[in-house]
């Protein structure tokens, strides 16, 4: 068993069990040992490919949609933009290069809780572990960006049993991590009615305490005319996940590929959650759903393909060397970017406070 899996063993036997979402929080950033305090995540060379990491285009593309938004705002300078969850920042380094219109005004800040990744964050932005207070970024409307952060935010497991609804924590056994179920009845169980209308028993949904609380947040530091854009693997409702085996919903990552049990080797993989929408709409629901595919059409990608097709003729093909391979790669990134059974479905949600 992994390190943090032998120190969470011993813990736990002395302490008792932990709730799902706290061991989550262990097994992805505890100090040194969770999978992203300790080097793992999105990266060519890392675990998983997000859609900043296929290349430059999709920031390119996002570097547009700011300057839409930028426009509708009536161009303030300065122009607050945080994104959230910014890894090793290769986001917003892909929409600095692109040079948007709004390059000279816009205030980027990243907020990234694995201070180890700050020292890639590219220069010219502010890295930080939180999202910052409303309105210290000025009296203005902010906008919040979120790539694949709110499916990192630990979850707490509830299962229906044949006596009604428990919780799923995590608890010790002969040495290893176990699951353990804690019956609960009263308002949580209502709400677990009232999310899973008529879940068989076996059945099991995620609450996204963390989340909502994010969103809570990242609402009021947006402010009035501004804008949250969380882009993430989403699922319309909490129901639809309780008629799913749990493993198709909570997933492990670790070497490019799908890993195993959760419990097995804390530290050693990522684990992420589909995102109910239904549960964040309890917050505020998103003025607008789409498929990544449709938000990246709406702000260009077919035109920034064709120009780079262009740009690759213009230089005369391969014996324009990199910066023609680069302007046709943009082709094979729009492949992947809009593949509706890969990072083109995935759900972008909006609100506009
Ligand atoms: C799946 S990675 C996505 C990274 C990047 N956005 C991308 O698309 O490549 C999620 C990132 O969110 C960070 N993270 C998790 N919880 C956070 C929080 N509450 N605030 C800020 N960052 C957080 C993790 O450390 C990790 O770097």
């Amino acid at each position: 068993m992994s390190e943090l899996g032998r120190r969470l063993v011993s813990h736990l036997e002395a302490h008792g069990p932990i709730g799902f979402a706290d061991f989550q929080a262990q097994a992805l950033y505890a100090p040194g040992l969770g999978f992203y305090a300790s080097g793992g995540g999105a990266g060519r060379r890392r675990d998983f490919l997000t859609s900043p990491e296929v290349g430059p285009l999709f920031g390119a593309v996002v570097a547009r949609a700011l300057d839409g938004w930028w426009d509708d705002l009536g161009r303030p300078d300065p122009f607050p933009v945080v994104e959230a969850g910014a890894g090793p920042g290769t986001l917003a380094r892909s929409i600095l290069a692109a040079a948007p219109r709004c390059a000279a005004a816009l205030a980027l800040v990243l907020v990234e809780v694995g201070e180890a990744q700050w020292p890639t964050h590219p220069s010219g932005t502010t890295s930080r572990a939180d999202l910052p207070e409303p309105g210290s970024l000025g009296p203005g409307p902010v906008v919040v960006v979120a790539n694949e952060l709110l499916d990192n935010l630990p979850v707490a497991l509830v299962a229906r049993t044949a006596e009604g609804w428990a919780e799923v924590q995590v608890g010790a056994r002969d040495g290893r991590l176990v699951e353990v179920l804690a019956p609960f009845g009263g308002e949580q169980a209502t709400w677990c009615d009232l999310r899973a209308p008529g879940a068989p028993v076996g059945a099991r949904i995620p609450v996204l305490a963390e989340a909502v609380d994010w969103l809570r947040q990242a609402l009021a530091l947006a402010g009035p005319g501004g804008r949250v854009v969380a882009v993430d693997y989403a699922r319309p409702t909490t129901g639809e996940l309780a008629a799913l085996d749990q493993a198709a919903w909570l997933r492990t990552y670790a070497a490019h590929g799908r890993s195993g049990d959760p419990l097995a080797e804390p530290g050693t993989c990522d684990i992420t959650c589909d995102v109910p929408i239904d549960q964040l709409a309890l917050v505020a629901p998103p003025d607008r759903v789409r498929t990544q595919a449709a938000f990246l059409r709406e702000h260009g990608i077919d035109q920034l393909v064709a120009e780079g097709r262009a740009r690759w003729e213009e230089l005369g093909g391969i014996a324009g060397g990199l910066p023609a391979i680069a302007a046709r790669s943009r082709s094979s990134e729009a492949n992947a970017l809009l593949d509706p059974d890969g990072l083109g479905g995935f759900t972008v949600l909006e609100w506009r406070p």
